[in-house]
């Protein structure tokens, strides 16, 4: 029962994101103007803007249940599981309750139209916060089945330069710099180094930089420790590099934006889940499943 909450929990939570992602991509994020529920009423919209908003705040919800019921099954019903189990649940909970409250925020205050900074900032909040609740999420998983961890993992370094191109990549994405740079790559705006002047171009710029010292960190995780994760985690970075470079030369086209997004936060669970973490582990303590 554990395993198949946190499961689906995880796989909620992640639809989520890109399906948010969808719903950011073609204006979607207004066309329910109250909240919870979309004119009032719980019938299905007939507009499709509409049917892309209440999707992504019905998913949400299955998301919530399944991240509640995990938190009550990992603290009283297996009463044995390790703290750092507990902890990881309860982070979870209370970042899918502040991102309900954010979300509500967002509309109430009109933040997709992202026309002040404040909007900017909630939008992207919003991103992080359920950053935050995957990574809780996956991190309950692994501390639930720790007697399986290989100890073969990202190391931390490694994982934090990761981190911080999806850090800039949200915040480039919900402050509308996605074009600053136009349609072009490797140059931005037809040079190697752009006019640094607008806020926009700069954020897009250090996000591209960002990306090729991320790329540099993990081809010398590869060099230097040389396995299947090491591997696959280089592989992962570089098809999200495929399809970061296609979306900008194509001019945003929808279905590749909306690969950039699931394949970032398919990368950012990957990674946190072979993330290396010493585990001291509670004695005694077997597995809950
Ligand atoms: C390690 C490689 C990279 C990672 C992990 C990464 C990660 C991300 C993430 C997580 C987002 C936000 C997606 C969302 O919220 O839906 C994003 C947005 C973005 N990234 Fe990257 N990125 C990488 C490389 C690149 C490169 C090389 C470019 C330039 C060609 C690029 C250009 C962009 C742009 C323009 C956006 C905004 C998209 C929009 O406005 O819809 N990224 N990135």
């Amino acid at each position: 029962m554990l395993r198949l909450s946190l499961g689906l929990a995880i796989l909620f939570t992640y639809i989520v994101m890109i399906w948010g992602g969808a719903v950011r991509s073609t204006d979607s994020g207004l066309a329910c103007p109250d909240w919870p529920l979309c004119y009032g009423s719980f019938q299905i919209p007939k507009d499709t803007s509409a049917k892309l908003e209440m999707g992504h705040r019905t998913i949400s919800g299955l998301a919530g249940i399944f991240v509640f019921l995990t938190f009550f099954l990992v603290w009283f019903k297996h009463k044995t599981s390790p703290k750092s189990a507990k902890i990881a649940s309860a982070i979870a909970l209370l970042f899918t309750i502040s991102a309900a409250l954010t979300g509500m925020k967002m509309i109430k205050s009109e933040a997709p139209n992202l026309k002040y900074v404040s909007h900017m900032f909630l939008e992207s909040f919003h991103i992080y916060e359920s950053m935050i609740i995957l990574g809780a999420l996956i991190f309950t998983y692994r501390f639930l089945q720790e007697e399986n961890y290989r100890g073969e993992g990202i190391p931390l370094w490694a994982y934090v330069f990761a981190i911080t191109t999806m850090i800039t990549g949200v915040l480039v994405r919900y402050t509308g710099s996605g074009e600053a740079c136009g349609h072009e790559w490797p140059l931005c705006n037809g040079k190697l180094i752009p006019d640094l002047n607008d806020w926009r171009v700069a954020l897009q710029f250090a996000h591209r930089n960002i990306a090729y010292v991320t790329w540099i960190a993990f081809l010398l995780n590869m060099i230097t420790n040389f396995n299947k994760t090491s591997l696959m985690a280089f592989i992962f970075i570089n098809i999200q590099f495929v399809f970061a470079i296609s979306m900008v030369l194509s001019g945003f086209f929808l279905p590749l934006v909306f690969l950039d997004t699931a394949m970032g936060f398919f990368l950012f669970s990957w990674l946190t889940y072979n993330l290396q973490v010493k585990f001291t582990a509670e004695k005694g303590l077997k597995p809950a499943w």
